[in-house]
């Protein structure tokens, strides 16, 4: 099964090099979760591995999930459900979308691809999209489409965090700091959960808010960590020049591609925090490539109609 016997030899750790980091006398490693699969890449690998496994011993053979129009979840939710022989339902915000099926997914990389994937959309208002876990809504659904596995937005639930709790490994117990950008904050409480007590964790939220550290702690009851709220670029899907800049930089230096929404402004973060002096010296770093390459598409035609430079590192789109 495409899961439990999925080989994750392809996640490596790889130091990075860096006068920042000599300066600074500190090491850091970035451990590779987005090179995982094509499709089914960092968190969201980890966050669906045991919901898919928990929907099939249900006996459920449709599972529903719901999205912004480039949500990396959707893309990853529609693939996996293709490998797993699962019928897909994506609950995706924006009604407008649906006027013009054709035009929309000639327009928008993850819907496009969440489709030749053989996800169906249902496409709700805003408004309803803010009340989508309401009973009667999903209970209309249902009656439409027959029964589902619900994952939640973002793909966060107690399972998720089963899931992310397997990205570090025992190895990954020489780092002092592990680093992680921040949604819902599901990948880091599994991250949290599996760190031994001498290690702390970094969270880099991608969203203004203080929410964050109460959902965190809905999964972990661990205390060894922090957020660092400075690095949200304005708020959820908003980035500047020099967050571009960044990325586009730190594409040649390292040749590691990095998202805008989630690990750019995550790396952006561990830079500044370790040019500021914020770790001691001989601090050893570990940063989480959780994937999210695929929204690169999507934020590339933002930028464009807002005359911003582009990500142009390694992407030719
Ligand atoms: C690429 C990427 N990194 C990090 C995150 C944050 O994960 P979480 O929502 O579990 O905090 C997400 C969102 O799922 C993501 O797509």
């Amino acid at each position: 099964m495409f899961f439990s016997s999925f080989n994750n030899d392809r996640s490596k750790n790889e130091e990075i090099l860096h006068p920042v980091l000599e300066k600074a006398g500190v090491s850091l490693s970035i451990k590779r979760e987005d090179q995982l699969h094509e499709y089914v890449s960092g968190n969201k690998f980890r966050k669906l591995k045991y919901n898919f496994i928990e929907a099939k011993r249900l006996g459920y053979t449709t599972l529903l999930t719901f999205g912004g129009a480039y949500s990396n979840h959707i893309e990853a939710t529609a693939a996996a459900g293709k490998i797993m022989g699962f019928q897909t339902i994506g609950v995706i915000r924006g009604d407008e979308l649906a006027k013009n099926l054709e035009n929309t997914l000639s327009n928008n990389e993850t819907l496009y691809r969440a489709s030749e994937a053989g996800m169906q959309f249902e496409f709700v208002s805003r408004a309803h999209y803010r009340d989508k876990m309401n009973p009667d809504f999903l209970e209309t659904l249902r009656t439409e489409l027959g029964a589902f596995y619900i994952i939640p937005e973002g793909g966060t639930n107690l399972l998720a965090v089963k899931g992310c709790a397997e990205i570090l490994n025992p190895k990954d117990s020489d780092f002092d700091v592990l680093c992680c950008a921040v949604g819902t904050g599901g990948t880091i409480a599994g991250i949290i959960n599996s760190t031994t007590s001498n290690q702390k964790v970094l969270g880099f939220p991608a969203l203004k808010g203080d929410f964050l550290s109460a959902e965190i702690k809905k999964y972990t009851s661990k205390t060894n960590w922090q957020l660092s709220n400075e690095y949200h670029f304005g708020g959820y899907g908003k980035i500047n020049k020099e967050g571009i800049a960044f990325i586009n930089t730190f594409y040649d230096q390292q040749q590691i591609l990095l998202d805008p929404i989630y690990t750019g402004k995550m790396m952006y973060g561990i830079f500044d925090m370790i040019e500021k002096g914020m770790f001691s010296k001989n601090t050893r770093i570990l940063a989480i490539h959780t994937g999210g390459i695929q929204g690169i598409a999507g934020m590339n035609k933002k930028l464009k109609k807002k005359k911003l430079p582009l990500i142009t590192a390694g992407y030719s789109k």
